[in-house]
Formats: C-alpha cells, structure tokens, sequence
C-alpha cells in the first residue's frame, strides 16, 4: 500500500528529515550518518504489525517498536481509552493521593504477578522501575537492620536501563565508561549464554545453568553477604541476543538469595505483557522473585508507564509510623496511562494473546530455525515471540567478527538492508553480534514466513559483502 508523502516539499528535499537532522537529539544515535547525507526515518503511521514512513513505504515492525507495541498498532479502543480518561481527569498525582485507574491497575498487576507480590509502585519507563527496585532494596534493609546491604549483582551484557544507578546494574562497559563514576556497588556475574558457554558444558545446559548460577553465590561470598541487597536478572536476557535461562537456572538464584538474604529482582522491562506467553516471564518459569520491574508491553506503547511490583514482606516496614519510601515521579502512574494499560489487559484478555504466543511459539522458532542452513547463521535462541539470531564468521569454530567487521557487518550493511527489505528489527552488537526480534503479539504463521523470508534474502547478500 502506498499512501502520499506528506512531508515532501516542491524542492524534492525531505522536510521533515531535515528539521529532524537539524533539531532532533535521537536517541543512542549516531547523528554523523544523517549529516553524511542519509535521511533520518521517519515513521508516521501503523496498522496491527505494520508501519509505514513518510514516503509511503511499509515495514514489518519485527521489534514491536521497542518491545512495546504488543497489541499491534491503530487500537482505536486504546485511543479511545486515552481520549476519555483525559476529558475526565487528565493529571493528578499519586503522591499520597490516589485517583481510580492507579488503584484498579495496582490491584489487576497484583493479581496477575506471582506469590505475595501485592504492592504496585508506578514510574514512567523501565529504567525508573529499576532505579526504584535498587533504592527500595538499600532502604528497605536499612528499616529491618541491615543496613550494610546496598550493592547490586547482575549479569555481563544484560541492559537495565540509562539512569545511573541502572546504569551501574547494566553490563554493558561500553554504554557506561562515557558517564563514570556512577553509583557504586555494581557487580557484575557470566549470563546465560549457552551458545558461549564454557567447552565443558556443552552438550549439558542444566549444569552449564547450575555453574552460572553458582556464580552469584560466589560473587556475594567475594563481596561479603553483608554488602549485597539484591541481584537483577531478567528472565530471559535481551542484550547479547536473548539468553533463555537454562533449566534449573532461576530456580537455583531464588535459593542463593533466600539463603543469603539478598532480593531476587527480575527485571520484566522486555519480557512481561505476553512476550513470553504469561502476564510475567517469571509466571511461566514458575519462580517468585521478590520484585519485578516492568514497563513497555504494559501499555502496548499507547502511553508511557513502568512498575515496580514488590512483596508483602519488603512493604512491611512502611506501614509503621513516620516511615516512608521517599521516592516518586511526577509522571508516575499518570491516570492517561493507567487507562490505556486498562484497555490493553482488556485486550490481552480478549483476544487470548498469552495463549496466542504459547499457542504459536514453536512454530515461531521452527520458522527462524530454518535460517540455520545459511553460513552466517550461528544461533537462534529465545522464547516466547523473543528472539535473537547470533551471527557468526565461521560456523564450525562459532568464530564471531571482529571489531572492525562486526561494524561494517551491521552498521555498514545489515541495519540499513533489513528496513530497505521492509522488515523493522534490530541489529545489535552489545555483545556479539546478534539481530533481534520481538514482533508483535498478534502475528501467526504468515508473519513468520514474512519475516524469515526476509531475512533470508539480507543475510544472504551479507555473505557477499564480508
Ligand atoms: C531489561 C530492561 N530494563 C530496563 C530498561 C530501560 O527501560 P526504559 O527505556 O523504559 O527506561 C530496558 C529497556 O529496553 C530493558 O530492556
């Protein structure tokens, strides 16, 4: 489908585009490349799995935007919802006030979440909920008398988001080193990256999950059981290509933590709201952390808001007295977005979209596996509508690509040849180099082939140009 571009102007120049190279600070963005003379892309219109740009062309949206769009796009119903909590009651804050689409949300997350986790504290992102579950953690050990506890393990690679306590608990040096020194007490411990496992796990994941759980143990050990409040770990790791958790693997981080005191935090940013076929990661895996942190999916994108869900037992010491959790945000639970998060669970409920991804998961991966003939093709691993295609130089060895041709690999070729063949996704190189996907929740076995034959046709022209 074509439509017209509205953003051309007489002279033929991109209007738009120029205004955006010329005032727009994107983020994570290279901005040389729009002032070497390549437009910037300008997305303006969506419709269920698709987007389309300003000069008419459509895409798949394979990444759901960022992990959010997992409804699809142009729900009128959640326009609508948006449209009509803002005619009622626009703004309010829940600084110890509260308005109706908070409470029924808090009450509807807390349901869904597993165990005791019954106490919903809104941001507006992924990175706040994180940022809040770290101050949480030190204030909440400070009340019960260990105050001593404040640092922090996570895993290599894993992102948790830009603020610079969350930005501590990511490990990724490269997107740290510019803003040091950060908050102090980050830790970091191996993931789960089975493809990279050590040469003697091969062949046997549960213990390759055992050894890299065992790792945090020994970490809290190293730093003192005393100085370590909590370990972050997503359940399925998005930065490096998604790294399902081994069999065991969270299982045995829930028992490290109670034995040593320390809060299990699973960081759901990406893969709550159905990414991986429940409500919470953590529901399927069968496992109670003591805190998630959420965000993206809840909303379907239709608005921004995060969450941090924590137990009954870390919200204890804030019954008493003058105690209280001296932390907010303006925007925190913003009654628009609250709304629009309604509507979505709405949706999700409806439509059966958990069961949608639990019904079609295997044939999601069936699909992508089928890429496993091309030479490039090393690894493809994930689960839910989660996955990441590792690139490798040599198969046989799993020899990744250098710097230099990691480089000229993705940025040079692949980013730019994956949109122009109409599939939005994302091609990454925070570990080795990997693409991603995480379409929407409402796609089946058409959308699978659309996207496999698409990328079948970029990577095979990536094998020209290395
Ligand atoms: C696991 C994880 N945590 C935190 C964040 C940060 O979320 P936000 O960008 O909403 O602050 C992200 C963002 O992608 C994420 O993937």
């Amino acid at each position: 489908m074509t439509t017209t571009p509205q953003y051309v102007t007489e002279s033929g120049s991109d209007a738009l585009a120029d205004k955006a190279r010329d005032h727009l600070w994107m983020h994570f963005t290279r901005h040389s490349t729009y002032f070497e003379g390549h437009h910037v892309p300008i997305i303006t219109k969506g419709e269920g799995a698709y987007v389309w740009d300003d000069q008419g062309n459509k895409y798949f949206d394979g990444l759901s935007g960022l992990f959010t769009v997992q409804a699809g796009h142009g729900r009128h119903e959640l326009a609508d919802a948006a449209a009509k909590q803002a005619k009622e009651l626009a703004f309010f804050p829940i600084w110890s006030y509260a308005h109706p689409q908070a409470i029924l949300l808090a009450e509807r997350l807390a349901h869904m979440a597993p165990g005791d986790l019954n106490r919903v504290f809104f941001t507006t992102g992924g990175g706040e909920a994180v940022e809040t579950a770290w101050k949480l953690a030190k204030q909440f050990f400070k009340l019960t008398g260990k105050g001593t506890k404040h640092k922090v393990i996570s895993r290599a690679v894993a992102y948790h988001g830009t603020p610079q306590g969350a930005l501590s608990i990511t490990g990724i040096p490269d997107a740290k080193i510019p803003f040091e020194p950060l908050v102090p007490g980050g830790v970091k411990v191996p993931n789960t990256n089975y493809y990279r496992a050590p040469e003697e796990f091969q062949g046997d994941e549960k213990a390759f999950g055992l050894w890299a759980a065992n790792r945090i143990a020994e970490a809290i050990e190293f730093e003192g059981p005393d100085s370590v409040a909590a370990v972050f770990v997503e359940p399925v790791q998005n930065s490096g290509g998604c790294f399902p958790p081994p069999p065991g693997y969270l299982e045995r981080v829930r028992e490290i933590c109670d034995e040593y005191d320390v809060l299990m935090v699973a960081d759901e940013t990406i893969t709550a709201f159905g990414r991986i076929g429940d409500y919470f990661a953590v529901n399927r895996f069968g496992i109670t952390p003591d805190i998630i942190t959420c965000a993206k999916g809840m909303t379907s994108g239709y608005s921004p808001l995060g969450a941090m869900i924590a137990s009954d037992r870390l919200f204890e010491p804030f019954k008493n007295g003058t105690t209280s959790f001296l932390h907010g945000y303006t925007w925190g639970g913003h009654p628009v977005s609250a709304a629009v998060a309604m509507a979505n669970l709405d949706i999700f409920e409806r439509e059966g979209l958990n069961e949608n991804v639990q019904n079609n998961e295997g044939n999601f991966r069936r699909t992508l596996e089928k890429l496993t003939d091309l030479p490039i093709v090393g690894d493809v691993r994930g689960a839910g509508y989660f996955y990441g295609i590792e690139l490798v130089k040599d198969k046989k060895t799993k020899e990744t690509f250098s710097g230099e041709e990691a480089e000229r690999l993705l940025r040079g070729f692949l980013s730019k040849a994956l949109f122009d063949s109409g599939l939005y996704c994302r091609a990454d190189d925070r570990g080795d180099p990997v693409i991603q996907l995480a379409p929407p929740l409402i796609i089946g076995q058409p959308e699978f082939d659309e996207i496999e034959q698409k990328l079948r046709s970029v990577l095979t022209s990536a094998l020209e140009i290395l």
